[in-house]
């Protein structure tokens, strides 16, 4: 029998430096053997990455708060159903770019969207399939912006104010607080050679904790 893979997601806000991480993540699983694949939210399928574009595209008009959170998990449904699930039970790792817990920090924390609806599509959309592990990375929002910035043209997303960030990384610890076996926090402010270390060690380690 194939054991199920393990689903480990990445979060964070803007700039922390998880396409960087996710990389550095899934060089260390295949160093040590494990057959995994990286993927992101949303995205991840060419159907759902069509429903990222038109919801990280600029628009004069306004859009909706709860169109946004059906958008949200309309692209989750159709990766987590075509793409994720089958890879975990063919026994590969899937290490992913966002999940729901960025609903919960984008749509809850950051538009004030009530945490009980989108645990209904949670529900709904994912029966009891959770990540195995969440890794936050964590910096000062400022920090983050300011590499965000850099990168060129800002989306939607990254053209809201800093209260939306601060309010989704407070979001973010307070979800990872309540659960710490399953959230490691990870100081993304601290040199890049130090985050990549930290990030390779609890792949380590979650690997190591199934031998
Ligand atoms: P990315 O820039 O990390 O690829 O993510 C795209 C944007 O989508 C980012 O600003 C966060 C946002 N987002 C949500 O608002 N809710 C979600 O559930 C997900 C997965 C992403």
């Amino acid at each position: 029998m194939t054991v199920r893979g393990q689903f480990i997601t990445f979060e964070g806000t803007e700039g922390v430096g998880k396409s960087t991480q996710i990389a550095n993540a899934a060089d260390t699983l295949r160093e040590l053997g494990v057959d995994c694949i990286v993927t992101r939210e949303p995205g991840g399928t060419p159907m759902a990455e069509a429903i990222r574009e038109l919801l990280l595209a600029p628009r004069n008009e306004p859009v909706n708060d709860l169109t946004e959170l059906l958008l949200m998990f309309a692209a989750r449904a159709q990766h987590l159903h075509t793409l994720i699930l089958p890879a975990l039970e063919r026994g590969r790792w899937v290490l992913c770019d966002r999940f729901t817990d960025a609903t919960f920090a984008y749509q809850g924390g950051g538009r004030g969207m009530p945490g009980e609806k989108i645990a209904l599509l949670e529900n709904l959309v994912q029966g009891d399939v959770r990540p195995d592990h969440v890794v936050l990375l964590d910096a000062p929002v400022e920090t983050g912006m300011a590499r965000a910035r850099h990168r060129g043209e800002l989306d939607r997303f990254e053209q809201e104010a800093v209260s939306f960030f601060q309010r989704i990384r407070e979001t973010y610890l307070a979800r990872a607080a309540a659960d710490p076996d399953r959230y490691a926090i990870v100081d993304a402010s601290a040199s890049l050679e130090q985050v990549s270390a930290r990030v390779s060690e609890l792949m380590c380690k979650f690997q190591s904790h199934l031998l």
